[in-house]
């Protein structure tokens, strides 16, 4: 399948008082158009450095990002939109959702007054939120209509590719369930591609069609939904899988999540994850992990995986 979105070896560090901070450091995934792609790990293992360099925020100093077959790196395009984490906040309070919804438009510049308010109004429906919200505040939203006025933000400029970054992680049980069905009849109807960046498992197990799981600034394990929630390779993965409970005897016997999520100012020489991993052997402190493929497009990066002793 062409892939519309090509991501190679990229690696964007922070510097924050004279210490570097590997945030992403070399991390290489792919996205055909239309599926959805759940991007996990603990905190600061990276996940939005990783979707502000794929969205253009970011510039990576190093590697390739391809969409549509181009050369995109520190390019921000229409066609891939960025909600951000907490992106409630990240709505200006003074503007009304009318504003909020229609800004993109206006800087674009390419639509009439009558033809943005005409693309608002489907944006709104698109989103599920009555006309009645249109001159409201956003301090007169609740938590789940915020969230859909930014999704609503995004969709408006004909994305292919939406990029959420933990969109349902602030909202109740019922607005998120409700959330993550709208992203779903939203893929259906406009073929969109989303990545969807959470540190909940099972939000990931509803939408997406493929996973990538990172560690400390790498992805350390990818592959379809499927097989990283009925077969993961890398201890770290079930780790993250153990932390949700299941009627599945086999997912029962995961291991518990232990130690602390490495410090990516100081990260370890080898696999970066082994000063965590209780089945460490002398070669995952000296040599980084390669991808092996367990079973056709499941990748682990694992020694241990290798030589198949898990
Ligand atoms: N602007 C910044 N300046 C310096 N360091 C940063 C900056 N933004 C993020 N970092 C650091 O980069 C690392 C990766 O951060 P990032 O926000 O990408 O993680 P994340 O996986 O999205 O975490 P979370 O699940 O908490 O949102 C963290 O160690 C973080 O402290
Ligand atoms: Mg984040």
């Amino acid at each position: 399948m062409a892939k519309l979105l090509k991501v190679k070896n990229v690696a964007y560090y922070y510097t924050a008082e004279g210490t570097r901070i590997r945030a992403v450091d070399g991390v290489s995934l792919s996205l055909p158009a239309g599926k959805a792609l759940g991007l996990v790990g603990e905190s600061g293992s990276g996940k939005s450095t990783l979707g502000k360099l794929i969205a253009g925020l970011l510039k990576p100093q190093r590697g390739c990002i391809y969409f549509a077959g181009e050369r995109i790196e520190g390019k921000m395009l229409p066609s891939i939109q960025y909600v951000f984490q907490n992106s409630t906040a990240a709505l200006n309070p003074r503007m009304r959702v009318k504003n909020l919804i229609e800004e993109g438009l206006i800087i674009q510049g390419k639509y009439r007054r009558q033809q943005r308010i005409n693309r608002v109004l489907t944006a709104l429906k698109a989103v599920g939120l009555p006309e009645t919200l249109l001159y409201r505040f956003p301090h007169e939203l609740s938590g789940g209509q915020k969230q859909r006025v930014a999704i609503a933000r995004a969709l408006i400029m004909d994305p292919r590719l939406l990029i959420l970054d933990e969109p349902v992680s602030s909202l109740d049980v019922t607005a998120g369930a409700r959330l993550l069905a709208l992203l779903k009849s939203l893929r259906q109807e406009k073929h969109l591609a989303y990545i969807l960046i959470s540190h909940d498992l099972a939000v990931v197990r509803q939408v997406c069609d493929y996973v990538a799981v990172m560690y400390a600034g790498k992805i350390v394990e990818r592959g379809k939904v499927e097989q990283i929630f009925s077969s993961p390779g890398h201890y770290y993965t079930k780790m993250l899988l153990s932390a949700h409970p299941s009627p599945d005897p086999k997912r029962r016997c995961l291991p518990k999540i232990i130690g602390e999520p490495v410090d990516p100012s100081h990260i370890p020489a080898g696999c970066r994850f082994h000063p965590r991993c209780p089945q460490a052997t002398f070669a995952c402190s000296h040599r980084p992990p390669a991808f092996f493929e367990i079973t056709p497009g499941h990748l682990v990066a694992c020694h241990r995986t290798q030589t198949q002793i898990f």
